[in-house]
């Protein structure tokens, strides 16, 4: 089928790069030519494991193009799936400036009859609102369909999650909608179908509901994880005799320094303001909200607690891990950043390492005068007087114990409660951590 993909961030082009991988005919556009032409070289923006390899082959193939020519975008498409950003303005409502400019491009340059998908995550009702605005941009009477298409993709699995969904939410109450989403989609429905069919605002609210119900997993365990501390309680046992119940689930239940990234913070901002739109009160999201931004703050109690004030200002540290979570070189949100930046402010130097994430931080961080960026996590490590792992990168799951004995205050501050506690305790390293 012809699909063009409008918007190549990470939503946009992981879909445009699958939906090519299977055949189908792909044009991705983006009103950033700088993007278009790297990307039309096969060099990708953001690092996504194995999206550059299939990126190529499609190239290669001649079977996915990019442009910023919307008559090229429009040039008889089967369907348009719209992928841009929804950013948050200041009072956490989506910024919906994106998507309408697309959809008024959409309505000058289309000629032939098409369905308008939206994959962009926008409040309840903004599909509708949409088509309206469409329509009153659009000089024929040409019969364009409009349907919600959320994607529920992670960063870092993004490819394989695309190709393996657990489902396939498509809100459209038309019968030629539904039979064209069944095309589309259909290599990803070999053994049983995944595509569930819902009215548009059902399948808006869906996106919303799932990612603010995982922020949800995530502060309650947080939460727990407080009190925990304060006993004896372990809360690698707790959520493990928790998760063994199937209604409950083992996924997303490990407690640490927070969610952060482009989606939870903002999706759960965004829910909240649609809550008070309709002038109801989201108790559970504000909680999880309030727990989320108060959980880093734990850890640099211990910290202060660990070490006073004046002699944090002569120490250096160690900060492993900058990106929100491993297998991405995305630091939107992320809470490694919110720490250096605490920080920064009562230490000395701050050591920094990230595998993939150093560049961003960099930029992000470029007005701080107390960092030094590291290629080796161990460099430097016998001047650092302890180190903070934020970031549950495989490659911080068993360091070298020698390495970190050298320590001047022998001391690791775990924060995704990854580490051998018993291994490093014997070792004679202090860790610190919550509730194991
Ligand atoms: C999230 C959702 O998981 C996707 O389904 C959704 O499509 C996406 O948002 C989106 O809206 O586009 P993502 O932001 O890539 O995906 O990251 P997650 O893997 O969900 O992790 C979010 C944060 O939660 C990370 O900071 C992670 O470290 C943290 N987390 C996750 C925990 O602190 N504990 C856990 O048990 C799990």
């Amino acid at each position: 089928m012809k699909i063009s993909i409008i918007g190549t961030g990470y939503v946009g082009l992981v879909t445009g790069a699958c939906f090519a991988e299977i055949g189908h005919s792909v044009t991705c556009l983006d009103i950033d030519s700088t993007r278009i032409r790297k990307l039309n070289n096969a060099s990708i923006p953001f690092y996504e494991p194995g999206l550059e390899r299939i990126l190529k082959k499609s190239l290669e193939k001649n079977q996915i193009k990019f442009t910023t020519n919307y008559s090229l975008a429009c040039k008889n498409p089967d369907a348009i799936f719209v992928c841009v950003g929804t950013p948050s303005y200041k009072s956490g409502k989506p910024n919906l400036k994106f998507i309408k400019n697309v959809i008024k491009s959409l309505a000058l340059a289309i000629n032939s009859e098409t369905v308008i998908f939206l994959k962009s995550t926008v409040p309840v009702g903004t599909t509708a609102s949409m088509e309206r605005l469409f329509k009153k941009y659009l000089k024929s009477k040409l019969d364009i369909a409009f349907a919600s298409n959320p994607e529920f993709l992670k960063e870092g699995s993004a490819v394989n999650d695309f190709k393996s969904p657990d489902r396939i939410i498509v809100g459209t109450k038309s019968k030629k909608v539904q039979e064209i989403s069944k095309n589309i989609f259909h290599a990803f429905n070999h053994q049983r179908s995944r595509i569930l069919f819902t009215s548009i605002e059902s399948s808006e609210l869906i996106k919303y509901a799932a990612n603010s119900f995982l922020a949800t997993k995530i502060s309650f365990m947080n939460e727990i994880a407080r009190l925990a501390d304060s006993t004896s309680a372990n809360i690698d046992d707790v959520r493990k005799g928790m998760g063994a119940d199937p209604r409950i689930g083992s996924a997303f239940l490990y407690s640490g320094l927070g969610y952060g990234g482009s989606c939870f913070p903002k999706d759960i901002d965004g829910l909240i303001s649609s809550f008070k739109d309709k002038n109801l009160h989201p108790s559970i999201l504000e909680a999880v909200k309030t727990v989320n931004s108060s959980q880093h703050k734990l850890y640099l109690k211990k910290i202060y607690d660990a070490f006073s004030k004046a002699k944090l200002k002569n120490m250096s540290i160690h900060i492993w891990g900058t990106s929100f979570k491993p297998e991405t070189d995305d630091i939107r949100d992320s809470i490694s950043i919110k720490l250096i930046r605490s920080l920064s402010k009562d230490v000395k130097k701050i050591f920094i390492y990230d595998p993939i994430a150093l560049k961003n931080t960099k930029n992000e961080l470029i007005d701080l005068q107390n960092l030094v960026f590291l290629r080796d996590k161990y460099t430097n490590i016998k001047q650092s007087n302890f180190l903070i792992l934020a970031t549950e990168w495989k490659e911080f799951w068993d360091p070298d114990i020698k390495k970190l004995q050298s320590l001047k205050s022998k001391t690791v501050i775990d924060g995704r409660n990854i580490l051998n506690r018993k291994h490093l305790e014997s070792s004679g390293i202090n860790y610190l951590c919550i509730a194991r």
